[in-house]
């Protein structure tokens, strides 16, 4: 199939011969010429070979992947190695196809695509969470410039980071969302999707330190057109990969997760269910009061970020499907999160789109687009608004109502592939305690 890029191996018949035979090896590579042909056994084709010849020999005793199941946790430790491997080159496909499907969902719908830097100053999330950047050499910290006092003469206890590369502090960007509204206030409508990174500590099976998320902003829009956007376009993409990644996907619905392509014909054909906060919170409170010892967080009220069990439990059990949470307490959202004043102040328009086997799949909002509102909230935050000048001007120079939200990408394909852990679908994963390879 690839002579034509490797023409030196072309019509190179060589005579099978038990020499050559016996170097083939789980892990060589090799050119066969022959005829494809149904095949008697299991698969639907084989090639009867007229000549084989081996190209790459692989060692049979320290090829670390023998021709037998190995374990995900021991994948993980050849990741260079595993993507020769029927499920995580069946992850790869899966993943190349959904990307290809949100960009094909975005430019049909007239989004703009916007990359959005990897290096900032501002803190997006607020979360403190940033990973910082930086060319001063902190091997050698007697060396590091410091701060001086008014006089002139005397290090103060902090870095001076007028000296850095970039004249004051840098980090790598937790999300692309602040550089899309300058676009969305611009063009209209637009989506990011690139690389973001958090430094939580937290070795889960849903976060990554390096992940990649999709991004789209849209002026004009509230919180319901955020999340009639993040509904259809979670429609499309599961669609097109249910029509295009078949194989893949009845592999994964054999081997992972028995009931994988009904929840995703689901997604496709139902419509999400949406239920306010407060609402959820009611209903998680009756549930829990029947058998609180069920619960590792069983103290939920007004107020509580919602962990991992309690949205498992809205959008597995409660309403077994894709459900949006909407207006959440502000003190547990971001600064940039619309207030909604007609509930007593106490929320904003937020929404998180919950979705079974993963938790939270998509986190958004329609942004405060009110200058004085927002000045307010910041100061409430305690955040400098000359850092975030540029994103005030926004609301200074014809402020527009504006929504969007931000889908993580790898927790998208765990939920399209049913495969456990985030690490599984990304190449090479990034957490705490690893970044080999
Ligand atoms: O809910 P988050 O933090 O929202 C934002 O960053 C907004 N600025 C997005 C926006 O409105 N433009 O993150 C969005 C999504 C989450 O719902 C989750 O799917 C994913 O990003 N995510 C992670 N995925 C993997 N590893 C992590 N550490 C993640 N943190 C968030
Ligand atoms: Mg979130």
């Amino acid at each position: 199939m690839l002579t034509h890029r490797y023409d030196s191996y072309i019509f190179h018949m060589i005579p099978i011969t038990s020499t050559e035979i016996d170097k083939l090896t789980t892990g060589c590579s090799v050119q066969v010429i022959g005829t494809i042909v149904t095949s008697q056994g299991k698969q639907p084709v084989e090639v009867a070979s007229q000549s084989i010849r081996v190209i790459g020999a692989c060692p049979a005793d320290s090829y670390p992947l023998a021709k037998k199941r190995h374990s995900l946790e021991y994948l993980r430790t050849i990741a260079h190695l595993r993507p020769r491997t029927n499920t995580i080159a069946a992850v790869a496909r899966v993943r190349s196809t959904l990307a290809g499907a949100i960009h094909s969902f975005f430019q049909q719908s007239g989004f703009v695509y916007v990359q959005t830097p990897l290096i900032t100053a501002s803190d997006c999330e607020g979360a403190g969470e940033m990973f910082r950047v930086t060319t001063l050499d902190i091997d050698n910290v007697s060396k590091l410039p410091m701060k001086m006092d008014d006089d002139g003469k005397t290090k103060l206890d902090s870095v001076d980071y007028n000296q850095d590369f970039f004249g004051k502090p840098a980090f790598l960007t937790v999300s692309g969302q602040l550089g899309g509204e300058t676009h969305a206030c611009a063009l209209g409508d637009i989506y990011t999707f690139g690389p973001t990174f958090r430094a939580e500590n937290s070795q889960t099976t849903r976060h990554l330190a390096e992940f990649n998320m999709v991004e789209p902003e849209m002026a004009f829009a509230d919180l319901n057109a955020a999340m009639d956007n993040a509904e259809n376009m979670l429609k499309y993409v599961v669609g097109q990969t249910l029509e295009k990644c078949t194989e893949d996907l009845d592999f994964f619905n054999n081997f992972y997760d028995k009931g994988l392509k009904e929840r995703l014909d689901k997604v496709v054909n139902t419509p999400f269910t949406r239920v306010s906060y407060r609402e959820a919170i009611e209903y998680l409170q009756e549930e829990i009061a029947k058998d609180p010892s069920k619960w590792q967080f069983p103290d939920v009220k007004f107020g509580t970020d919602l962990a991992t069990e309690h949205e498992r439990w809205l959008a597995e059990t409660k309403f077994n499907s894709c459900t949006f949470v909407y207006n959440y307490p502000k003190k547990i959202k971001a600064f940039y999160m619309r207030d909604n004043d007609e509930d007593g102040g106490e929320t904003v328009n937020a929404m998180d789109l919950l979705v079974p086997g993963v938790g939270e799949l998509v986190g958004g909002s329609q942004r405060e687009d009110r200058l004085d509102v927002l000045l307010t909230k910041m100061k409430e935050l305690d955040l400098n608004p000359d850092d975030y000048w540029w994103y005030l001007d926004l609301r200074r120079f014809g402020s527009v109502p504006h929504a969007g939200y931000g889908l993580g990408f790898e927790r998208l394909v765990c939920y399209a592939t049913g495969i456990d852990n985030i690490r599984e679908a990304i190449a090479f994963p990034r957490y705490p305690g690893n970044a080999e390879f």
